[in-house]
């Protein structure tokens, strides 16, 4: 299959609990897709949903939206799986790891058993390891199984370095890496504004304080914490992060956005699956962009792998 040549581009979200609804509201409005099934172990859940959806297709752009079942999957581009069970206040994404694994194998069993051959995006926590365990349940090229990795936490960082210099965060290029949660790393020495490196760019700035750096990059990583101890879950961000993904992988854009991926020996690290800046397009992940990370970072990306590989290696699946 020529996926460059799809003039259709049919999507299917597995699971429609607020992340595969918001991420569904966000592609219905961006008119993103030709075709969207919902999926979910509540039939009922999802029809509603979609019903809802359609009533909004007059004021996007033309689409197909109905509830289905794993069947639907056979010729869909992508496939979206945001099923699993939540974080709960003081739980940690590692911490609901095995719970959610086998969850995860079900869902690729069920969506393989259609025929399906495209790409495969994982957006369930931990979202690393369940990536993982999707790659191996499925069979499928590595490239073609991704999972959401940082992309929603380089964007808190996009957005609170925008916010921090008056700056549009479209102009603020800056990654989080490693890990969906708390080993997560930002990398300082890549981080540059409107082509300037942090540091020139803070220091134009007189209000530039290196310790307000460190206070961004803590709420970056706790972000969800904060959330869901006021709201009980967050998922606008993740369903728009969502949506611009679609857009990369389905209209072939070659863009460079932090997804969680292989590492196949990339910055000296083997058989992990985290978020990384990476080339993505009709194919899936193009390649993992190899940016010359200082010590610390290098050596915090490890740790990251590490905490990973063990989590992956103690799933009681
Ligand atoms: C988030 O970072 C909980 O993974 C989810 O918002």
């Amino acid at each position: 299959m020529d996926r460059k040549l799809n003039k259709t581009k049919k999507v299917a979200i597995v699971g429609t609990g607020f992340v595969g609804s918001s991420y569904a509201y966000a592609l219905v409005n961006q008119g993103t897709v030709s075709e969207l099934v919902l999926i979910d172990l509540d039939f009922e859940r999802a029809d509603g949903e979609a019903r809802d959806l359609n009533h909004g297709v007059p004021f996007a752009s033309p689409m197909k939206i109905k509830a289905g079942k794993y069947e639907d999957c056979k010729d869909a581009d992508l496939v979206v799986i945001t099923a699993g069970a939540n974080q709960k206040p003081g739980e940690t994404r590692l911490d609901l790891a095995s719970k959610n694994a086998k969850i995860m194998t079900g869902i690729v069993d069920q969506i393989m058993a259609s025929g399906f051959d495209g790409i495969l995006l994982v957006a369930s926590n931990p979202v690393d390891v369940l990536t993982h365990v999707a790659f191996k349940a499925s069979g499928l090229p590595k490239e073609r199984v991704i999972g959401s990795g940082t992309i929603l936490d380089t964007a808190r960082f996009r957005y609170l370095l925008s916010d921090y210099f008056h700056v549009d965060s479209r102009n603020v290029h800056a990654y989080i890496v490693g890990e969906h949660g708390d080993s997560e790393l930002p990398i300082w020495s890549h981080v540059s504004i409107g082509g300037l490196p942090l540091n020139v760019y803070g220091k134009l700035n007189n209000f530039f304080e290196d310790r307000d750096m460190q206070a961004i990059f803590e709420n970056v990583r706790d972000a969800a914490y904060q959330i869901i101890e006021r709201k009980g879950a967050t998922y606008y961000g993740i369903g728009m992060g969502l949506a611009r993904l679609t857009k990369a992988l389905l209209y072939n854009e070659n863009s460079i956005l932090t997804v969680s991926t292989y590492f196949g020996g990339e910055y000296g690290i083997d058989g992990v699956y985290m978020g990384i800046p990476a080339v993505v397009n009709a194919d899936g992940v193009r390649e993992i962009l190899r940016l010359n990370l200082s010590e610390l970072e290098q050596e915090q990306l490890e740790n990251s792998a590490n905490i990973l590989k063990d989590m992956y290696k103690n799933l009681n699946i």
